[in-house]
């Protein structure tokens, strides 16, 4: 186990609970959240932005260079990781359907995913993360100590995110958000490099059924008795 990194990942497709089951993880074992899809929302939406064309290497290239992603903790304790982009807060801007939509297409980008991948890695040289996204455990931080892959129904999924959405006061169809989550998942499934897959080694956790505290219970039991054997 020495050569293993402190580090928890916590990858699966979206709505599956992973944000708030890492914040929670994260709080409860004094670690570091660390959200990796922040990341890629925030390329995603400078590039829309800017308008740069996805095809254009040199151009992505170029953006790569000069571009700047902070994370900062989310305001309130149960809140999104915050972000600047480029020095602007982008926090809000960055959790609607369409950019995580966007986000979901610039991640089958190899450099762009080679940028982030260094960089998340930096993030977590000194360990206690909680890593979570859709390939911390598999490419990201393969010698993480602990790592889990959540997984639910799409139709379950689809229903938390629009229950999300209607907390932040916007009106969604559910259908349309079913649509693009299936959408998302066949991007994020199929794409080339780093898709979204469980690791050998990750203990899969369906949570179709549990709640959020019934989850973060799983995953610390799990965490703490892996401990007890090093
Ligand atoms: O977790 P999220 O919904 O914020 O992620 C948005 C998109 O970013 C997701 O559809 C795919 C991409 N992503 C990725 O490719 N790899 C990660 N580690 C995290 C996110």
């Amino acid at each position: 186990m020495s050569e293993r990194q402190d580090i928890v990942t916590i990858d699966g497709p979206s709505g599956v609970g992973k944000s708030t089951i890492s914040r929670k993880i994260a709080d409860s074992l004094g670690y570091t959240y660390l959200d990796t899809g922040a990341m890629y929302r925030a390329v995603g939406l400078y590039l829309e932005r800017n308008t740069i064309d996805l095809a254009d290497e040199q151009a992505l290239a170029q953006v790569l260079e000069t571009i700047r992603i902070e994370l900062f903790p989310a305001r309130t304790g149960d809140g999104e990781v915050g972000v600047l982009l480029n020095g602007q807060d982008v926090s809000e801007d960055i959790r609607s359907p369409e950019i995580a939509m966007v986000a979901s297409r610039v991640s089958a980008i190899p450099v762009i995913r080679e940028k982030l991948t260094r960089l998340q890695r930096e993030i977590g040289r000194l360990g206690k993360i909680v890593a979570e996204g859709r390939d911390t455990g598999t490419v990201v931080f393969p010698k993480a100590s602990h790592k889990f892959f959540l997984d639910a129904r799409p139709e379950e999924r689809a229903h938390r995110r629009v229950l999300q959405l209607q907390a932040k006061g916007e009106i969604v169809d559910e259908q349309q958000i079913l649509a693009m989550t299936l959408e998302r998942d066949k991007n994020d499934r199929e794409r080339l490099i780093a898709p979204l897959r469980q690791a050998v080694d990750a203990v899969a956790i369906d949570t179709s059924e549990r709640n959020i505290d019934e989850v973060s219970q799983l995953v610390l039991e799990v965490v703490k008795e892996k401990r007890q054997s090093y």
